[in-house]
């Protein structure tokens, strides 16, 4: 799991662990708008795990900049990643609870609308077990996927 911030990781952490739910979990520091951070990442999981089989980018800014140039800049520079030999899909995970909006009680649940993101994350689990490779290169939703 990877983040920019060590503590924050740490506490994920473990609430995770305090699920007890089945595996093991290694925290990594990471800002994917640094190339120096990316690249530490990478060598740090090469030493602990030999090899990276699937990257699920969550990194996203919800920016409430009134410059439409800055908020484009911000999404832009979390969101860019390469894709030469791999399966690359963009994901559309449902409005769900998140700190996307805001970290207080009621943007995170979007002022009541926003559903469970488990949802979300059984997409993700799809696309990692294979279910969903006949979609790679598409955008992804729940039950399909969206045209470009
Ligand atoms: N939630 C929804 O309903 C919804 C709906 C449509 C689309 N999405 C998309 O789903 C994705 C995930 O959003 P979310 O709802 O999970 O938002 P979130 O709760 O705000 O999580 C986004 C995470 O991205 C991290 N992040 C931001 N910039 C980063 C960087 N440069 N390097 C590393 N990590 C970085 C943030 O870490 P820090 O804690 O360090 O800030 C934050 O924990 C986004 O692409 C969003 O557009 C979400």
């Amino acid at each position: 799991m990877a983040g920019r911030s060590v503590e924050k990781e740490k506490c994920a952490m473990s609430e995770i662990e305090n699920t007890g739910v089945k595996g093991s979990l290694s925290i990594v520091q990471l800002d994917v708008t640094d190339e120096k951070s990316i690249k530490q990442a990478m060598i740090s999981n090469q030493g602990k795990h030999g090899r990276l089989n699937v990257l699920v980018n969550n990194a996203a800014v919800g920016s409430m900049d009134p410059n439409i140039k800055t908020r484009l800049q911000l999404f832009l520079e979390a969101m860019e990643f390469g894709s030469k030999g791999l399966k690359v899909f963009a994901m559309y995970p449902g409005f769900v609870v998140s700190k996307l909006w805001g970290t207080g009680d009621e943007a995170r649940i979007g002022w009541g609308n926003a559903g469970d993101p488990l949802v979300s994350g059984r997409i993700v689990l799809s696309k990692i077990q294979g279910k969903r490779d006949a979609d790679a290169g598409e955008f992804v939703h729940e039950d399909g996927v969206y045209p470009w």
